[in-house]
């Protein structure tokens, strides 16, 4: 049994104000307000961690941690040699730090300006792969992209303490992918990204240690469990404004710009394993980008009315999204949505806008296409076109009895949006 703090009191779209975001900024004691009502229950790991940790001003607060902000340098296409990696020219390159304005000279644009520039060059995370490894080859095998305005799959090279250089990942290697014409869209999740395969590193799938990250496949990642077994799909964030919650089990009310940017800015202590924080400039800026990539998103058709009939109680407003429904509503694979870590009872049901340019669908990544999702015989025993798994894929039952015409007119609808 889960504590639902608020989940039913958020309504809508957060608004970016003024106040608020500076507040983020300057004001310990709103941040630690604005924290305790952006988590949706206080009963899992994800909220636990944060109540300990932020802005507590006492010996446990992240506030103490070092600012991380190294020197780093993007990675392009010519830094790639096909049998020794990244070459040693790219590994002696001087980098430098994110360069961090004024907070104080920045208005609203300024800021969505430098969230673009640190959603594709501030680091996050250590790529899990050599870069010795890091061939041509290597990397169109790994779902890393390569575009000329913004290089391999969205890669800075790091030097770290010691003078050694690695290669880290920003938001755009997991959140950016080309989109149908071949640009670079942020937002748009990297479904052939294979993080698994990287942190797998050539073992064998019977390793019971490597077995885990090796079943994640394309375009999944667990950002719960240290063991791997608990991958959700990388959601698509160009909808991210018109969503009530964020994450898979709607672990984190998004009530306003500040909400978002405490989850960036505790997601990203959380895989520097505590020993660093990001600076807040950027976090801010990150959730500010982040929510004017809606502007990117295709516009909505008219719903069709067998839509109205059968998906509006759900999919609503002008992101076709809503509050939350509790798992055996839902009745997709309860694993994460139950989960110690991050679960709350509840799946998010995800924005359909821009659904047709994305995939894997469902929040662990199960079904491939639209298509598929609302073919009947995905629930059939026999059933074998789930993604990283046999037999049949239960739950989200709707829409799959319609009359042909009915259903055609459904899949039209959504292979528009
Ligand atoms: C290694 C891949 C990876 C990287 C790098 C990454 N993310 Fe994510 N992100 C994910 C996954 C997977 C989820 C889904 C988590 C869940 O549903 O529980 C996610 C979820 C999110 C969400 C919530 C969206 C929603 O619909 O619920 C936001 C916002 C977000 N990420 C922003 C960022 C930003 C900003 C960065 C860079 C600082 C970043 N991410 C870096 C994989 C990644
Ligand atoms: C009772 C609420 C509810 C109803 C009714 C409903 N959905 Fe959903 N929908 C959800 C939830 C929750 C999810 C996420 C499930 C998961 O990730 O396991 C979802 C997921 C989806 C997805 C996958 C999106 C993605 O990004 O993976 C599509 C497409 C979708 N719904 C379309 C529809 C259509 C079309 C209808 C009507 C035929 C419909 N839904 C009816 C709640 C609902």
């Amino acid at each position: 049994v889960v504590a639902l703090v608020g989940l039913l009191s958020a309504c809508g779209a957060p608004e970016p104000t003024e106040p608020s975001s500076h507040a983020y900024l300057d004001d310990r004691a709103f941040r630690r307000r604005e924290l305790i009502a952006s988590l949706t229950t206080t009963d899992n790991e994800y909220a636990a961690d944060r109540l300990t940790h932020y802005a507590t001003g006492d010996g446990n607060d992240w506030d103490a941690l070092p600012v991380f902000n190294p020197e780093a340098t993007p990675l392009s296409s010519n830094d790639l040699d096909p049998t020794t990696g990244v070459t040693a020219s790219a590994l002696a390159r001087a980098g430098t730090p994110f360069v961090l304005p004024d907070a104080s000279a920045i208005d609203d644009l300024g800021l969505v300006r430098l969230g673009g520039l640190a959603f594709f060059g501030y680091p996050v995370e250590p790529l899990p792969l050599p870069a010795t490894l890091l061939t041509p080859a290597r990397a169109n095998e790994l779902g890393l992209w390569q575009s000329a305005e913004h290089g391999v799959g969205g890669l800075v090279l790091v030097r770290a303490d010691d003078g050694s250089v690695h290669p880290f990942m920003t938001c755009a290697t997991c959140h950016a992918a080309p989109d149908a014409d071949g640009n670079v869209a942020p937002g748009l999740p990297n479904g052939a990204l294979d993080v698994g395969a990287m942190l797998g590193g050539g073992a064998s799938a019977s390793d019971p240690a490597a077995a885990p990250f090796l079943a994640w496949g394309p375009g999944r990642v667990d950002v719960m469990t240290s063991d791997g077994s608990l991958p959700v799909r990388i959601p698509d964030l160009r909808p991210t404004r018109f969503l009530t919650h964020l994450h898979a089990d709607a672990t984190v009310i998004q009530r306003d710009l500040a909400a978002l940017a405490i989850r960036i800015e505790t997601l990203l202590v959380g895989t520097a394993a505590d020993v660093s924080r990001p600076p807040r400039l950027v976090t801010l800026a990150l959730a500010s980008y982040v929510t004017s990539l809606a502007a990117t998103l295709p516009a909505a058709p008219s719903e069709p009315a067998v839509f109205r009939d059968e998906c509006a109680r759900c999919h609503d407003g002008p992101g076709l999204t809503g509050a939350p429904r509790p798992l055996d509503v839902v009745g997709t694979d309860s694993a994460v949505g139950l989960s110690v870590e991050r679960g709350t009872g509840f799946y998010r049901v995800p924005s359909l806008r821009g659904v047709s340019t994305r995939g894997p669908l469902l929040h662990d990544g199960t079904i491939a296409t639209l298509a598929d999702l609302f073919d009947a015989s995905r629930l059939d025993d026999g059933y074998t076109n789930a993604r990283h798994r046999p037999g049949p894929v239960l739950g989200h039952e709707f829409g799959l009895d319609l009359a042909a015409s009915d259903h055609d007119a459904l899949l039209g609808y959504l292979q528009a949006l």
